[in-house]
């Protein structure tokens, strides 16, 4: 392959992937806000970092890693809606309908990285 060809490429992946994603969960951050606050905030910190309730094992995530940002947005979508198990993060799903969820990871994009 030719160099350019190999950057396109490359492109093509960044796009897909990491590239503009922030408002890329197709739901309303204003409300997405609001609904942190009240149900996230306590755990994962004002601005997501995870250093809002510390003495979980495993600890609460910080929102802006790598290590949760490289996660598809369906699939961080489906870990709030069902929770993570055996640890604090709990399902959202008996609160939160599938909109709110949107609205809320919507909010979590946007957090500076
Ligand atoms: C009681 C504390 C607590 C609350 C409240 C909480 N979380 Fe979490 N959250 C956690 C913990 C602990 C983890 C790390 C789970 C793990 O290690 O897999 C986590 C992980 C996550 C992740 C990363 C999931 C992944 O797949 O890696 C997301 C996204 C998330 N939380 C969003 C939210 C949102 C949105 C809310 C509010 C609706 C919320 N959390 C409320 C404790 C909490």
């Amino acid at each position: 392959m030719t160099k350019s060809g190999f950057l396109a490429l490359l492109m093509t992946f960044a796009i897909a992937d990491g590239g503009p994603r922030a408002l890329a969960a197709e739901g309303d951050p204003i409300k997405g806000k609001a609904l942190y606050e009240t149900h996230c905030l306590a755990c994962h910190g004002p601005q997501g970092r995870g250093d809002g309730y510390r003495r979980f094992n495993p600890p609460v995530a910080d929102l802006t890693s790598p290590q949760v940002l490289k996660k598809p947005n369906s699939q961080l979508l489906r870990s709030i809606h069902e929770g993570r198990a055996n640890t604090a993060m709990g399902a959202w799903k008996w609160v939160l309908s599938e909109e709110e969820t949107r609205d809320v990871l919507e909010y979590v994009l946007t957090f500076p990285r």
